[in-house]
């Protein structure tokens, strides 16, 4: 089958990389690809929705599978069913999830769902009311889409106040903060669980911990993530469970019940506070670098998992993940994630490890091609090193190793991904 694969990032790459290893899978494209993906596959210049539902079309494309939360929120699922399309993600409807956080957290609320004490708001004055009931610190978050930046850990109650006036005058986010959520902060750690659903049915894959710090040992500023591993200790089956009854039942049963059943990812935020779940936040997409670690822990065709999920038909799938573990480290640019870096030339070592080429592999996201055919450097995340292994610790040894053969100028990455799941 053809598969069309919308995105540019190390998550596409990801999904490209496996699809390629898949026997059922003929042909992947990639709209719009970055300068490597055009090795798994072939790279499509085109952006408007409509425009690539003919594309589809005309190449008789098996199944679409979006990889970012953009298109998504913009519908592009409901243009290409419209055109009697498979395509693998949720309608604009129901990316709500991700692209509204006020529509998310009364839907939480609706179902059922744990998740933290809250008032969403479009008033100061209510605002500066809520806070000042609140114990500190506050969390306060902008509503729509602010790239991962529009949420605000205020330690005081000042600082909360001050927080929720630049996102509601717009001088934050713009638009995007005229709604505001306040609420409670939750003390206690946060895995990532993806379920891959079929508006109905659902698979649950493997845990994720990602690295959202730039620096070692959680300092720094928030990223897009500088690393991720899977399956993480900690998660037990009873909390899998928990998760399983608590979140992803209730909210699919509510969503189709709403009228907008959810297909695709649903990458849920989750917050264990004295071993109970409280939800944090819904995504509607694979987590950029989970994706690229779970994308070679699973076992079965991944195109089996994306069209089965497309279709309506998990109930007859069996998703099967390896008895493994899979560490992401994320090589960066020099100025990431505050500006732009110069482009440099990516070089990476021939790979004469056996072992190490068996059990690794590079995602490419922030790269592209010069007019020579040379890899460069151009993105803030440039690409991520993964290594698979039987622990957790030969899977970081393997990803690190393969760090070490990578070079281009202000080379940069943290040294200390998964650290939480060895420190003893
Ligand atoms: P979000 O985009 O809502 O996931 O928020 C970004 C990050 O802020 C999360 O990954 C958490 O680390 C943190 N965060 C968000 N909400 C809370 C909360 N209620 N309590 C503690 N930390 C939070
Ligand atoms: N790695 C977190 C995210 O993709 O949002």
């Amino acid at each position: 089958m053809d598969i069309l694969i919308i995105g540019s990032g190390g998550r596409e790459y990801s999904i490209g990389y496996a699809l390629t290893k898949d026997e059922n899978v003929d042909k992947v494209y990639f709209a719009p690809g970055n300068g490597a993906t055009n090795e798994l596959g072939e790279n499509i210049d085109i952006k408007d929705f409509k425009e690539l539902a003919n594309f589809a079309k005309e190449r008789a494309i098996d199944l679409t599978i979006v990889g970012p939360e953009d298109p998504l929120v913009n519908g592009i699922v409901d243009v290409f069913k419209e055109e009697g399309l498979t395509i693998f993600g949720p309608s604009k409807a129901a990316a709500q999830l991700e692209g509204s956080k006020v529509f998310m957290k009364n839907a939480l609320k609706k179902y059922g769902v744990p998740t933290a004490k809250y008032i969403e708001t479009s008033s100061l004055e209510e605002a500066t009311e809520f806070i000042n009931t609140m114990s500190e610190p506050i969390v306060v978050k902008a509503d729509g889409l602010c790239a991962g930046k529009g949420v605000i850990i205020a330690q005081s109650k000042q600082e909360a106040i001050e927080a929720a006036k630049g996102m509601l005058s717009g001088e934050s986010f713009g638009d995007a903060g005229n709604q505001i959520i306040v609420e409670e902060y939750l003390d206690g750690y946060e895995l990532s669980i993806f379920a891959i659903c079929d508006g109905k049915d659902f698979v649950v894959l493997p845990a994720a911990q990602d690295h959202k710090r730039l620096l070692d040992g959680d300092e720094g500023p928030n990223t897009g993530g500088m690393g991720a591993y899977a399956p993480t200790p900690l998660v037990n089956d009873e909390l899998y469970k928990k998760v399983e009854d608590r979140v992803i039942k209730p909210t699919l049963k509510g969503l189709e019940e709403d009228g907008m059943p959810f297909t695709g990812v649903l990458f849920i935020g989750v917050m264990v506070v004295k071993g109970e779940p409280y939800i944090l936040e819904y995504n509607v997409r694979f987590g950029d670098p989970e994706c690229e670690e779970l994308m070679v822990l699973l076992e079965s065709p991944a195109s089996e998992l994306f069209l089965k999920a497309a279709t309506g038909d998990l109930a007859n799938a069996e998703i099967k993940f390896k008895d493994k573990y899979a560490v992401g480290v994320v090589v960066a640019s020099k100025n990431y994630p505050y500006t732009s870096s110069e482009p440099a030339e990516i070089i990476v070592d021939d790979i004469v490890h056996e072992v190490l080429k068996d059990n690794s592999y590079i995602a490419y996201a922030g790269v592209t091609r010069d007019e020579d055919g040379k890899l460069l450097a151009t993105g803030g995340r440039v690409l991520v090193c993964v290594g698979l292994g039987d622990s957790i610790k030969e899977a970081r040894d393997r990803a690190y190793m393969l760090v070490g053969q990578v070079h281009f100028l202000g080379k940069k990455c943290r040294m200390d991904i998964a650290y939480q799941a060895l420190k003893d």
